[in-house]
């Protein structure tokens, strides 16, 4: 049996990670198709030598276009190699253009598609990823929901694909790596941080950076908090947000300091080691909720409410005093909450669903 696996960014390639190791524990023939969506390094071939992952057996080097450039070429992309290579099962992950794309070209062609981490709902349909997510559920075979709160809104949605509950991958990729990071990460020392007196920062958000005012105002909120509990913040930063800090000429507030984009154990010590992180990521705050780090969002809407509804995050929005109010809740937890997304065993939930030749084996849930 062979499974094609689509990617194209940074998020995909780390909650992939232990789904494509567990096709090869398996034997299992994983196809793996990139799109080319992320290309720096530091957003792309970090993450393959870290994770020790296989190289793409296809790299479409689609790069950074309008929404529908991007997606049209990566359909066209995708279609050619699923037409010539024929694999049993298509598996994409998330909420990105490449997510879309996979589904979409594998949909078309009459190839089972499963989509990991199914059933997220922002319910704030100006971001792409919502429409990607949407659509992405509602043409897949396979639908693996990290938890209940999803199943449920994908049983709401009648979508036509079988439901099963996963669990996140991300917890088995932070499973493997979390008890290493801080042997291996020379973070704190490189940027002379100390565990647990500096905040960490995330924006990359379209909605966030690309708007000057909104961009300013999460800066501000953040700043504010910083000065007035004298911590620094360091603030990893995506190049969609650098691009805009250039264009718009924004002035960063003095107690946050921009750095590139770290590599993931580096990231992950951060996380772990922070007394707070802000964020408008959907990685972050599951990551964060599974190390013990308090989160403070900096969005109105979430797709991760199960993050909110353990204590471990909150949803400021944008508005200085709103962050600052947030900031001065979370710091006081101790981080001793439930974990909502699963046990780590994920990756192996899905790959029964995608060995077995219908589904029967499987922890099966029915939608
Ligand atoms: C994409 C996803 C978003 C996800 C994020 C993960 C969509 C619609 N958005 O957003 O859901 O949270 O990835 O990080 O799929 N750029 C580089 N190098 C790269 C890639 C991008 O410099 O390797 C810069 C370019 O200026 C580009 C901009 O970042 O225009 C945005 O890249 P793009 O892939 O369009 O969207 P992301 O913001 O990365
Ligand atoms: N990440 C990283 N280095 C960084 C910032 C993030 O390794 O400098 C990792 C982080 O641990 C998480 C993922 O990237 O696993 C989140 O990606 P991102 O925020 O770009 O995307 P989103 O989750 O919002 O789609």
């Amino acid at each position: 049996r062979q499974v094609a696996v689509v990617l194209g960014t940074r998020p995909e390639i780390i909650k992939l990670a232990p789904v494509i190791n567990e096709c090869e524990n398996r034997g299992v023939d994983c196809l793996l198709i990139h799109t080319g969506q992320h290309y720096s390094d530091d957003l792309d071939r970090v993450f393959f030598d870290q994770l020790a992952l296989p190289e793409p057996d296809y790299n479409l080097e689609v790069g950074s276009l309008s929404h529908g450039e991007q997606t049209g070429q990566m359909l066209a992309g995708i279609e050619r190699i699923l037409e010539d290579e024929s694999p049993d099962a298509v598996v994409v992950q998330g909420d990105t253009n490449s997510t879309l794309a996979g589904a979409l070209a594998a949909t078309k062609l009459h190839i089972d598609v499963g989509h990991v981490e199914a059933g997220l709902r922002s319910f704030d349909r100006e971001m792409p990823e919502e429409v990607n997510r949407l659509a992405a559920d509602h043409i897949s075979d396979y639908l693996f929901a990290p938890t209940e709160e999803t199943r449920r809104y994908l049983e709401r949605e009648s979508v036509g694909g079988e439901v099963f509950v996963t669990g996140n991958t991300v917890v088995d990729t932070l499973y493997e790596y979390r008890d290493t990071v801080r042997e291996k990460s020379t973070v704190l020392e490189d940027h002379g941080l100390s565990a647990g007196d500096f905040y960490l920062l995330t924006a990359h958000r379209a909605e966030n950076v690309d708007d000057e005012e909104s961009f300013e105002r999460l800066l501000t909120g953040v700043a504010r908090f910083a000065e007035r509990t004298d911590r620094p913040v360091i603030y990893p930063i995506h190049p969609r947000a650098s691009a805009r800090v250039e264009e718009f000429g924004l002035e960063i507030p003095e107690p946050i300091r921009t750095i590139e984009p770290l590599e993931f154990l580096d990231f992950l010590c951060l996380e772990s080691e922070a007394a707070l992180t802000f964020t408008d990521s959907g990685g972050v705050q599951e990551e964060t909720c599974i190390l013990g780090t308090p989160c403070v969002t900096l969005r109105y809407s979430t797709e991760r409410p199960e993050t909110v509804h353990a204590g471990a995050n909150c949803l400021a929005g944008l508005d200085p005093d709103d962050i600052v109010e947030a900031a001065e809740t979370m710091i006081e937890k101790d981080g001793d909450w439930t974990v909502p997304f699963g046990d780590g065993n994920a990756s192996k939930r899905i790959l029964d669903v995608l060995v077995a030749a219908d589904g029967a084996d499987a922890e099966k849930m029915e939608a």
